[in-house]
């Protein structure tokens, strides 16, 4: 028997009130890596306190990095000493968010060593263009004992096409570039505002990065990058994840500390149903849901499009709009995790290949449902705060991976939503 933790939702308790955001997860992890490519003391401000920080915390200390500290959302790294070039899967949990040690490892020791990738279930997941960008640069790349093994005794720049605009792609070869010798040329480079917040950060660290037209960057190697202090923006997929928990229970609720422009196509998506959104100043949203809300199509797409890490979330919302909705899941092939768990609440959903098709219902009822990976668990707990009776979401730890305290925040809106250790078999 072991035990694990899971939520339970009573229902039909709608939102009201205020809830500042924390920084962004998909900010933090790179920024983190950069650090090490950095060699130097660095902080973050307004970092969020999730477990995927913590593993890649616990993971780089194993490597040599000194965590100075971590308190009231400020992170301190001090990255000066010997750095081990192999990451070692300590804890057996394996974390997408370490793929771009492999850009900066390359940059500061020539070499890295990698096990496999994990992060969320949600499809294959390669790093073909991660391993075409960085080889272009001179690294040498073969497999070693189930190790991913890059060696670059000197990287030069060179001009990289990106086969698709891939995020952590683009990341590792801003990292690579930022320390190669001559001017890097990345073209069709991810857009989301998550690189950018890399990018303000490396050039506070005397980085040279400058995009250009249309969606690339180019970069001007530089000899070594020095300590620097930087402010993560908002997390616009929790900021997305609290305006959809809104529009669900029919609530009213201001949303503080996200950019609205990250955040547009779920504005514009909760606006077609009918919801009341309004961007108040530079970083506030405020949200008013409706009940008897329209259907609306999404296709997630690369930013600025609707972004698939909020997907889920809008499905789950979907299940009780008035008609049928078509939800188009075009970045990753395995991101309908949650529709099973969500038709055992009662929602009518069909999925072939990329799509699900979802046909309005009046109403959800409680069920136990399992979390299977990180949004998909966020979507069953908004689904848990619309549906009739108590809800129990099971294997919570793919929410603690990229929320910090959901459950206190939703609580601190008026939602009743609580953690328990249950016993398993
Ligand atoms: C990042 C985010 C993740 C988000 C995703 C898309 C982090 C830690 N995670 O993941 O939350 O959902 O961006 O916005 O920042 N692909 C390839 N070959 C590659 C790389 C990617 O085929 O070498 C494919 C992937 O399988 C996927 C698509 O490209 O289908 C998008 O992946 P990518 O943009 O690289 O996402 P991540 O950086 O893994």
């Amino acid at each position: 028997m072991t035990t694990q933790e899971s939520f339970l939702i009573e229902g039909g308790h709608s939102l009201h009130g205020s809830v500042r955001c924390s920084g962004a997860k998909n900010s933090i992890l790179p920024l983190v890596a950069a650090a090490i490519a950095v060699r130097d003391t660095v902080t973050f401000q307004n970092v969020p306190d999730i477990s995927d920080l913590q593993s890649l915390l616990t993971l780089i200390q194993a490597m040599g990095v000194k965590v100075v500290s971590f308190k009231d959302a400020e992170l301190v790294l001090d990255t000066r000493g010997p750095i081990a070039t192999r990451v070692e899967n300590t804890n057996g949990y394996s974390l997408r968010g370490t793929q771009t040690l492999v850009g900066a490892l390359l940059a500061r020791e020539h070499r890295a060593m990698l096990p496999s990738l994990g992060g969320c279930n949600i499809g294959a997941r390669p790093i073909d263009l991660h391993i075409k960008g960085l080889r272009a640069m001179g690294t040498q790349f073969e497999w070693r004992e189930g190790y991913l093994v890059g060696q670059a005794p000197a990287l030069k720049a060179c001009d990289v096409y990106l086969d698709f605009p891939s995020v952590g792609a683009t990341e590792n070869l801003l990292l690579a570039a930022s320390l190669a010798e001559g001017t890097t040329r990345i073209f069709n480079a991810a857009q989301e505002p998550e690189v950018y917040d890399l990018i303000s950060f490396l050039n506070k660290a005397g980085a040279r990065i400058v995009p250009v037209f249309p969606f690339g960057f180019r970069i001007e190697g530089v000899n070594e990058l020095h300590g620097a202090s930087h402010s993560i923006i908002g997390d616009r997929i929790e900021a997305s994840t609290l305006m959809v928990a809104t529009a669900i229970t029919q609530g009213e609720t201001k949303i503080s500390g996200v950019d609205a422009r990250h955040v547009w196509s779920v504005i514009a998506k909760l606006r077609e149903t009918g919801a009341v959104v309004e961007v108040e100043g530079d970083d506030t949203v405020t949200v008013k849901g409706v009940p008897d809300y329209r259907s609306t199509d999404i296709r997630t797409l690369t930013f600025p499009g609707y972004p698939t890490d909020a997907q889920p979330q809008m499905t789950a919302y979907l299940t009780l709009a008035h008609g049928n909705s078509v939800v188009v899941e075009s970045i990753f092939e395995n991101r309908f995790g949650a529709i099973l768990e969500l038709e055992r609440m009662g929602a009518h959903i069909k999925v072939a290949d990329e799509t699900a098709i979802i046909e309005g219902v009046d109403s959800l009822n409680s069920a136990i449902v399992q979390a299977k990976d990180l949004r998909g668990g966020s979507a069953l707990v908004l689904a848990g705060l619309a549906a009739h009776g108590t809800t129990t979401v099971k294997s919570i730890y793919h929410i603690d991976r990229g929320y910090e305290a959901l459950e206190t925040k939703l609580a601190q809106l008026g939602g009743h939503v609580t953690r328990v250790n249950q016993m398993e078999a």
